[in-house]
């Protein structure tokens, strides 16, 4: 055991190192870019240098003229594509926004051209040889943008209704302590380490797509119906995606793109997009503004929340991530009234980026809750502890658990908070100053259904294959996990294939739903294979005859009973005349539709959980940061940081350090480090490389200590599992904006921090 693989407490399940990460520190493992097919041509995407406006014309003369090019594909010569629908309301697609359709441009960074060629540099070369003209119109970028439109999100979207309960703003009047503030965040691009790639195979009218996905059954039935034909036709494979954070979780314009380009050429396509292009031609983390009230007692006893949100999107999308939902549940705040609002500029579609509506809300109610523990001069842990719920302030309704002043009592033990002194800049070091900050983290527990196939063989070995996603996170070796402990085996014998449409469906690899969702199913098929060799053991004569089922359990190869007699699976597998059973099993969550599972089969996931149930369900933590403050120059360094976790069963302590590890360090640079900047005359991005795109590196980040905070909680799913991978970094932007205050004296309420607001 080590601090990357901590001993397991309760509910915790071993540290098993990941079961890919020898195939993937070896460069044996095929991300789908790797995936060898036969002479392929290359892609390389052209895209627009305006943000709105029209192109007048595509001079592609001198490309064509390369000995190697193919074929160059725009708006004229493409042909017909059909719409698979916006995902934020039940299609495939992370934009409606589909390239290639007409004359006109909606965002700088749009594709306008593919050019195929039998090698990637002449691919690339061609493309630079294109010209294009365009006449550009005015392109509203960001906030107060001319021609940027706001429109509360309530009107536009029946998938949200602004929380509200009792009468805030009275209560804010009768307040005797009251804080009004703004605060705001910059969009964030994901920049996985893997890039945006496509690789399509047609092998007569069936097509076979090899690309990073969170989703494969999405890309299978969005593809299938941009390009109009049967389902059963598109083969999605997505072994290993090297990293994602929701960018990979709905369907790409480029796919179709690549899938035509290769069913024209008759030969497949591989498209392997530039980091740059990634920043427009996938989603992204909008910038937002937050304006928040919060009134209260001189005790500290909160008595009203307001907050009113406003996010960038697209002209024509109504995606936004509207955390009032989950942040209106954080503590007995007596009263809340709330407002997301969108703002369209013409830009590229944001999505999902890890956490995506708590980052940004979260940042603003853990910075208000600071800014108010200052004005009552009361410690920010009490006041947090004091506001404390076990029940939804909103709705009533319990959380199902909620163990955050645990987290809170252990991560301050750990961290030394009770050595804080109080006051703005009272401890030092030399010539830094230095600060301690704390914030929550939350994030909802989401379950989908999903169906899986599991085997177990009578020498004791097990497959199970289910078409769910091992994005970076460990879903694999935890899955393997599941059915090594239900069946009675060692991890190491059970094998685990995902990310492929040839397996049964599971949903989207967001939201943190996949160790819950998949080992809940697993963990169900599992059980019918446990009752059909209990009822083997128990049914005959033998070591276990006339046993009572519910008393058995699988062991090292065995049925056991509790006191010891046992039966060996291969006698039992004898006695069943068999060689193996098989079980395909379909796991619908309560409060999921009857016919979830089917609509997932046509590309359509059901998530429940979070506040939707008779219950809540969410998990929690804690986060403690250290900040050092150079008094002249003002450098900002966070030497250690310190988060508490409470999410119910723990499937590896190893796998799960690492995701609250990584998530508190993408907090910390989400605090200091990460933005896409924008030009706003151009509506253009300008960062857009990972030389100028900055996110912490190992000089960045000093000890992060990670605390499993043991959590039973049998209502959540079946495994008991509460997700964890969009858990750490809620809130770690807040605790370093909380330790700046304390540092230097300095509210900063706009991210990231930089030494330039300090000065
Ligand atoms: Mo996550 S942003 O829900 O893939």
């Amino acid at each position: 055991m080590s601090a990357a693989a901590p001993a397991p407490k309760e509910n915790m399940g071993n540290p098993v190192p990941r079961t890919d990460a020898r195939a993937k520190v070896t460069g044996e493992a095929r991300y789908p870019a790797d995936v060898g097919v036969t002479k392929p041509a290359y892609a390389y995407l052209v895209t627009s240098a305006i943000a709105q406006g029209e192109l007048s014309h595509i001079d592609s003369a001198a490309a064509r003229v390369i000995p190697g090019v193919l074929e160059i594909l725009t708006h004229e010569n493409i042909g017909a594509i059909a719409d698979a629908g916006f995902f934020a309301q039940g299609g495939a697609m992370s934009t409606t926004l589909l390239p290639l359709r007409s004359r006109h441009i909606a965002h700088d960074g749009e594709i306008i051209a593919v050019v195929l060629a039998e090698t990637f540099e002449l691919a690339r070369e061609a493309a630079y040889r294109i010209k294009v003209s365009y006449q550009p119109g005015a392109a509203s970028a960001t906030f107060g943008s001319a021609g940027a439109q706001t429109i509360p999100v309530a009107q536009v979207s029946h998938q949200h209704e602004d929380p509200k309960v009792g009468d805030a703003h009275r209560a804010l009047a009768g307040a005797p302590v009251k804080i009004d503030v703004e605060y705001s965040t910059p969009p964030q691009h994901h920049n996985a380490m893997e890039l945006f790639s496509t690789t399509c195979v047609w092998s007569g009218d069936e097509l076979t797509i090899y690309e990073p996905s969170q989703f494969v059954y999405g890309v299978k039935n969005g593809v299938a119906k941009q390009l109009g034909i049967d389902a059963g036709k598109v083969h999605v494979v997505s072994h290993f995606v090297g990293g994602a954070f929701g960018s990979k979780g709905s369907l790409t314009p480029r796919t179709a793109l690549i899938a035509i380009a290769a069913r024209k050429l008759n030969r497949p396509v591989k498209l392997v997009a530039t980091r740059t292009q990634g920043f427009t031609i996938a989603t992204y983390r909008a910038e937002t503004r937050h304006r928040l009230q919060l009134g209260a007692q001189r005790d500290g006893k909160l008595l009203a929340y307001t907050h009113t949100g406003f996010e960038v999107t697209s002209r024509p999308d109504n995606y936004f991530v509207g955390g009032t939902e989950d942040t209106c549940r954080m503590y007995n705040f007596g009263s809340v009234a709330t407002q997301v609002n969108i703002v369209h500029a013409d830009r590229n579609t944001p999505g999902f980026m890890r956490s995506p509506p708590h980052v940004p809300y979260m940042f603003a109610l853990e910075s208000a809750l600071d800014e108010l523990a200052v004005a009552l001069q009361m410690d920010p842990v009490e006041l947090r502890r004091r506001n404390d719920t076990l029940k939804d302030p909103v709705s009533g309704k319990p959380y199902s658990s909620r163990s955050l002043a645990q987290c809170y009592e252990q991560a301050a033990q750990a961290f030394g908070w009770s050595q804080r002194s109080a006051a703005p800049g009272s401890m030092t070091e030399g010539d830094w100053l230095i600060g301690w900050g704390c914030a929550t983290a939350v994030y909802p527990t989401h379950i989908g259904a999903a169906a899986a196939r599991v085997r177990l063989s009578h020498d004791g070995q097990a497959s199970v294959q289910v078409a769910a996603h091992d994005i970076g996170t460990g879903a694999y070796t935890v899955i393997g996990q599941m059915a090594a402990e239900r069946l009675g085996i060692q991890p190491e014998a059970v094998k685990v294939e995902l990310g492929d449409t040839k397996f049964p469906p599971a949903p989207v690899a967001g939201g943190s739903n996949t160790t819950a969702t998949v080992c809940s199913t697993v963990m169900t098929a599992c059980n019918a294979i446990r009752d059909k060799l209990f009822k083997a053991a128990t049914a005959q004569q033998g070591p276990l005859a006339g046993r009572d089922v519910r008393q058995l359990d699988m062991r090292d190869g065995k049925v056991v009973a509790p006191e010891g007699a046992s039966a060996k699976l291969a006698a039992l597998f004898h006695r069943l005349e068999t060689s193996a059973l098989e079980e395909y099993t379909e796991w619908i969550p309560e409060g999921a539709p009857p016919d979830a599972v089917k609509t997932l089969y046509s590309g359509k996931p059901t998530l429940v959980g979070g506040a939707q149930g008779k219950k809540l369900l969410y998990a929690f933590g804690a986060e403690f940061v250290e900040v050092r403050i150079h008094r002249r120059t003002r450098e900002i360094r966070v030497p250690r940081a310190t988060g508490a976790f409470a999410a119910g069963r723990i499937m590896n302590t190893r796998t799960a350090h690492s995701q609250l590890m990584g998530g508190m360090i993408w907090g910390i640079g989400s605090a200091l480090h990460e933005a896409t900047e924008l030009d706003r005359r151009a509506a253009r991005y300008v960062n857009t490389n990972l030389a100028d795109y900055l996110v912490p590196v190992n000089a960045d980040i000093g000890e992060i200590n990670v605390l499993l905070v043991p959590e039973v909680d049998n209502e959540v799913n079946p495994a008991g599992v509460k997700g964890l991978g969009e858990l750490g970094n809620v809130g770690t932007a807040a605790a370093v904006a909380n330790a700046v205050y304390h540092a230097t004296g300095k509210r900063i309420r706009d991210l990231p921090i930089r030494i330039e607001q300090l000065l």
